[in-house]
């Protein structure tokens, strides 16, 4: 099976698209009708695409980006039947280079679905999974950077640990990373995560001992984090006052620092910088936040959409004090 055949079932769908276009629920009069430029910085399968372009009029933009030559290669096509569609293969960290380079000053609305699509966990080519085999590869870019399989046969333990520890919050992480370190070769994400078990006191119930492994080596290898940060700074330029931000998360490591940047942006603080006041003609806010969780149907519907929290706000110039 080709990962083209593999399908993305979208979180939290209407809820996104109702976010960025700053209604309360979608209605189908209000097909066709928005205008201005919007962003999708994680296209996936292009489920929330596809239904946002449903809401935007003949005159709108979407600007699509996404890591993984797969999903671009889906996007292309989408493209290619609806000329509104403009598709960068690059890291959602590129936003306000990306954005410059087409000449747009600013943005009406930025959504994003953080974390792995369905088509790359279930691909075990792509080394996501430790349920299917693959090689421990794990990039979104398989264009650009080293393979997990490559890194881990020069990290040293301790180093290993760490990662596993900050972003797994695998309170074993250095057992394990001894056990992964003594491996011959990492060819193999099913005799990968075996290891991971046997080297494991204790792991949660109804949950595999790889799983905040696997996840620790995927965030870091993708610099999933930092690249969060930069997106979330860049949404303070690109998004015109009145604009909105829609960014769905799948852990807490995620979803804390969206919280937190929201919430010192909704006081005008720069993150490490609460002393100085900042000029009022420097000043950007985010006010009126929301945060949706998935309905119990779509929980029942799709388990994937468990860990799912979508958090949203809009772009201001004055502070709110009831965020
Ligand atoms: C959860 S999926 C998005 C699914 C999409 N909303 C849909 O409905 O089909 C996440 C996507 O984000 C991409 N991605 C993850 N980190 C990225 C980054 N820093 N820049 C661009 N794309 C990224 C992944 O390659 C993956 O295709």
């Amino acid at each position: 099976m080709s990962s083209f055949e593999f399908t993305h079932q979208t979180v939290l769908l209407n809820e996104t698209v109702a976010m960025i276009l700053g209604v309360k629920v979608l209605s189908k009069t209000q097909k066709g009708v928005f205008d201005g430029v919007y962003v999708d910085a994680t296209f996936g399968r292009g489920g929330h695409s596809r239904l946002l372009l449903e809401y935007l009029s003949k005159d709108a933009r979407l600007i699509v980006f996404d890591k993984d030559i797969q999903a671009i290669q889906v996007a292309n096509e989408l493209a290619r039947t609806d000329k509104r569609v403009t598709v960068i293969h690059d890291s959602f960290a590129s936003l306000n280079e990306q954005l410059h380079q087409l000449n747009i000053a600013e943005v009406d609305g930025l959504m994003a679905d953080l974390g792995v699509s369905s088509p790359q966990l279930d691909d075990g080519s792509r080394g996501f999974s430790f349920m299917r085999d693959g090689r421990v590869d794990m990039r979104m870019d398989t264009t650009r950077g080293e393979p997990v399989s490559a890194w881990l046969s020069y990290v040293d333990v301790d180093t290993l640990a760490d990662v596993l520890y900050e972003y797994g919050e695998e309170r074993h992480s250095r057992k394990i990373a001894r056990a992964i370190k003594a491996m011959e070769n990492y060819d193999s994400t099913l005799a990968l995560a075996e290891v991971i078990k046997q080297a494991h006191p204790a792991w949660q119930k109804g949950k595999h001992p790889a799983t905040q492994s696997f996840q620790a080596m995927r965030i870091f290898i993708n610099n999933e984090l930092g690249d969060v940060d930069d997106f979330l700074n860049q949404s303070l330029t690109a998004l015109k006052v009145g604009g909105r931000l829609a960014v769905i998360s799948f852990h807490s490591l995620e979803d804390r620092r969206i919280k937190r940047f929201l919430n010192n942006h909704s006081r005008g603080r720069w993150e490490d910088d609460d002393k100085l006041p900042i000029p009022p003609q420097r000043a950007k806010y985010f006010c009126k936040p929301w945060r949706v969780a998935p309905s119990d149907a779509e929980v029942d519907a799709n388990p994937r959409a468990r860990s799912a929290w979508l958090r949203g706000a809009v772009r201001t110039d004055v502070a709110c004090r009831h965020f």
